[in-house]
């Protein structure tokens, strides 16, 4: 079985193809330049950029894996969650591929996707485990009970953690989005310099909450003189991202230790960060477990991932029809 994938979930516009040996035949992607100079993305600017690049990013990726439209089994395409306007590019260009050639449609959730470019890129990596998604718009830890099947364990109260590090970027004035900058000065600093709050909500061990963290490097910032965060950027940068990692790091152990799931797979753009991998590298020597992360290129947005996950949908018998919608707020557990 051969699937072209599709999303457009947010500033991305990703066509892979992969087929049922979880081979990435082709993996073409745009990421939209525009929203830096906001400092955030703006959804208006994000859809319209989608309708631009849908077609171009298309025919690249059938060139890139030198086939027709004719030779691909099935279309597995991002309905949710994200950005309204950039899904329904993606759900409807999919729907006028499976309209026009009658070839099955199958509608994957964004969150899903993640976690199949663990499972795409480690062939080694099978249910049950837990996973970690960390990106601009979730924070999530999950457990993977089998194919297709998961329990939500926790999520972020407030901000994602990847909105975190881009919401800390931008007040140290290193632009947006700004995770791989600060994970780039952090290692040039003393991740002790200043030991920023790690928090906890109580009664609910395996939730997340970052906006403390983001208000507590603001205010240690804010009273300094412009030449403070100049002369110390490195540290700072070290310090806040020590907290950030130290409590994705905690839930996982918490959940490792609990849990009789064994292996952590970390997925999202923020499984890019160096420390990250680092520390969890670490504690899975020390403790006996195995973790794994994306290759780099399947850590942000991509379009392998959803045509992996279609895979295995449209295997077990499931498809989508005509009337497939997108929904901004779609839940996986
Ligand atoms: O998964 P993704 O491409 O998009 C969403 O679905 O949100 O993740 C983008 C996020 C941004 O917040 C970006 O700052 C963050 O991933 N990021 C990083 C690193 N590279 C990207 N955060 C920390 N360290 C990095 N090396
Ligand atoms: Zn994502």
């Amino acid at each position: 079985m051969i699937v072209l994938g599709i999303e457009t979930s947010c500033d991305e516009t990703s066509c892979a193809v992969v087929d049922d040996e979880f081979r990435i035949l082709s993996n073409s992607t745009y990421s939209q330049l525009e929203h830096s100079k906001y400092g955030g993305i703006v959804p208006e600017v994000a859809s319209r950029q989608q309708i631009k690049k849908i077609v171009p990013i298309f025919r690249d990726c059938m060139e890139q894996a030198a086939m027709t439209i004719d030779a691909v089994d099935a279309v597995a395409v991002t309905c949710g969650p994200g950005l309204i306007g950039s899904l329904l590019v993606g759900v409807n260009f999919a729907k006028g591929i499976s309209f026009a050639t009658g070839k099955p449609l199958i509608g994957i959730n964004h969150l899903e996707g993640h976690i199949y470019s663990n499972i795409l890129s480690h062939p080694g990596l099978r249910p049950p485990f837990i996973s970690l998604i960390i990106s601009g718009g979730h924070t999530q830890l999950l457990s993977v009970e089998d194919y297709c099947r998961y329990k939500l364990l926790g999520e972020t109260r407030d901000d994602a953690a990847g909105e975190a590090y881009d919401k800390v970027a931008k007040l140290l004035g290193l632009g947006y989005p700004g995770g791989d900058m600060i994970d780039k000065h952090a290692r040039e600093g003393n991740s002790k310099f200043v030991r920023f709050p790690r928090a906890a909500v109580r009664g609910d061990p395996y939730a997340f909450s970052f906006s403390g963290l983001k208000t507590s490097v603001a205010l240690h910032v804010n009273d300094k003189p412009a030449s403070y965060v100049q002369d110390h950027l490195a540290d700072i940068c070290a310090s806040f991202q020590e907290a950030l990692v130290d409590s994705l790091v905690d839930r996982c152990l918490l959940a490792q230790s609990e849990l009789s799931l064994g292996d952590i797979a970390v997925s999202g753009g923020v499984s890019a960060n160096s420390r990250l991998r680092d520390v969890l590298q670490a504690e899975s020597k020390r403790l006996g477990f195995r973790v794994y992360f994306p290759p780099l290129l399947l850590c942000t947005d991509n379009a392998a991932m959803i045509a992996a996950a279609g895979i295995v949908r449209l295997q077990r018998g499931e498809s989508s029809d005509l009337s497939l919608d997108a929904s901004a707020q779609l839940r996986l557990a």
